[in-house]
């Protein structure tokens, strides 16, 4: 074993298997990541997939226990596809009252994100390496405070849409996961995208578009590297936040 991440597989992107909503991609990890993966991993990280790196503690009813996993009942936020884990990290440290549980594909932003962690010292964070549709469908129903998709990749090629995690079934599998008042947060540099996120929210019969449109830029959500490629390249960001209906179906 060469170094701490050559434990990890790749998210699996079988031909047969679903369609993923992101690129696999393998990257090589910096030394400080590859040493945040072997000192930071067994308390904040787990594996969606592999069962040989943890899968996270389970309930009597096989699903995420998030007060074992947390050591503590407090509202919870998924945010899928972390990347970097800059959003997560300050959002984090200025919410210290809710749990902030991340999901990233790729490994070396898992590894960041650990970095972060250690260094303004969270304990209200837990990072998961591994596809998170499949981690959504592992935790409680009605259970989050909060699920949040910080420009997810627009994929912008036509043939290429069915990937896209802002979608009716995605969507619909996260509203069923969220308590009743419980927000939905997408933002995007794609201004198609975000007309499919205006869309797909409003068909959503649990979902209530929390504006009338895109909402106002929420101060709370830091700007990422990503995102201000965007910015720098003209593009238009767009947030768009929506609350599950108190009597929601699913
Ligand atoms: C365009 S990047 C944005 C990253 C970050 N949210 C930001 O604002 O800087 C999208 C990220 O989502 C990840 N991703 C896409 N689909 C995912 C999924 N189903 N589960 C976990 N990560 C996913 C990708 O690997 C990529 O890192």
């Amino acid at each position: 074993m060469s170094s701490p991440g050559s434990r990890f597989t790749h998210v699996p992107d079988r031909r047969d298997g679903p369609i993923r909503t992101f690129h696999p991609r393998r990257s090589p990890l910096s030394a400080e990541r590859s040493r945040a993966l072997t000192e930071l991993w067994p308390r904040f990280g787990f594996s969606v997939h592999d069962d040989a790196l943890g899968t996270g503690p389970r309930d009597d009813g096989g699903l995420l226990d998030t007060a074992a996993l947390f050591g503590r009942v407090a509202p919870v936020v998924l945010e899928i596809g972390s990347g970097m884990g800059e959003a997560t990290a300050a959002m984090a440290a200025a919410d210290r009252g809710r749990d902030y549980l991340a999901v990233e594909a790729h490994l070396p932003g898992v590894a960041q994100l650990l970095v972060l962690v250690a260094r303004a010292g969270l304990d209200n964070v837990r990072v998961a390496h591994g596809d998170g549709l499949d981690l959504a469908r592992r935790i409680t129903p009605g259970s989050l405070d909060a699920v949040h998709l910080f420009f997810p990749d627009p994929w912008p090629k036509a043939r290429h849409h069915k990937r896209r995690i802002v979608a009716p079934e995605h969507v619909a599998l996260l509203r069923s996961r969220m308590r009743p008042g419980g927000t939905l947060h997408c933002a995007t540099d794609w201004p198609p995208y975000a007309e499919v996120m205006l869309e797909v929210v409003a068909a959503d019969p649990g979902l209530t578009n929390a504006y009338d449109g895109p909402a106002p830029r929420p101060p709370h959500r830091p700007i990422t590297a990503y995102e201000r490629r965007g910015v720098a390249a003209g593009r238009q960001i767009t947030d768009v936040v929506a609350t599950r209906t108190v009597h929601p179906p699913g």
